[in-house]
């Protein structure tokens, strides 16, 4: 399904980062060591490379990462590549400084328990993460994401998930989006940023 979305020209959800990326920017810090999940067509892996840190960049869509290589070539960004669904990843391979999921709603709430463990398990102590999506009324809005409500987070769900981290930010707003015509026009969001203990 990713593989045909991905296939048609242009790049879905484009070529800028997510704007709550850029808002969070202080946390991308040089020299450190980023895994952003799902990662699509790059935007947001690119720009964290360019920000100086060493990323690697993850989804279960070639097209997606054959698109991803070419924008990190046109920008002269240095990003590593791992093709694969996440059910399959292997979250103690390695720990890093930051990790991201970013419109990662695809997951049902099994499959996100077990992708909200893995990200934890992935981070340094110390180290940051940054999960960013819709809320249950982005249903309303239609303007992107899964139609199903049981993937969306609130804040109860994200304040319980993330208990055993520091909250740094946790925040639902609605806002204009414009990222591309797969996320376009108002949006149910939410955003969290959380420190490992
Ligand atoms: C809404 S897109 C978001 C892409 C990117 N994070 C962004 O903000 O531009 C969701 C991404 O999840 C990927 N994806 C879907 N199911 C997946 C799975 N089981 N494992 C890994 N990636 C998956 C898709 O290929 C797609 O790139």
């Amino acid at each position: 399904m990713w593989n045909e979305r991905y296939s048609k020209p242009g790049f879905l959800f484009g070529t800028d980062p997510a704007q709550f990326l850029v808002e969070q920017q202080d946390y991308l810090q040089r020299g450190k060591t980023a895994l952003c999940i799902a990662d699509g067509e790059g935007r947001n892996s690119v720009f964290m490379a360019e920000k100086g840190m060493k990323v690697t960049a993850q989804d279960a869509s070639e097209v997606a990462i054959d698109k991803a290589r070419g924008l990190a070539a046109a920008r002269g960004a240095s990003v590593a590549y791992r093709l694969g669904d996440l059910r399959d990843f292997d979250w103690d391979e390695t720990q890093y400084d930051l990790v991201a999921g970013i419109f990662i709603q695809f997951a049902e709430p099994d499959f996100r328990d077990a992708i909200f463990d893995g990200m934890k398990r992935a981070l340094v102590p110390g180290g940051i993460l940054l999960l960013h999506g819709y809320r249950p009324e982005q249903l309303e809005y239609g303007t992107g994401g899964p139609p199903c409500a049981e993937n969306m987070y609130t804040v109860d769900l994200l304040r319980d998930a993330f208990s055993d981290m520091e909250i740094l930010r946790l925040e639902a707003y609605d806002r204009e989006v414009q990222e591309g015509c797969g996320h376009s026009g108002m949006s149910a969001l939410i955003d969290l940023v959380a420190r490992k203990f």
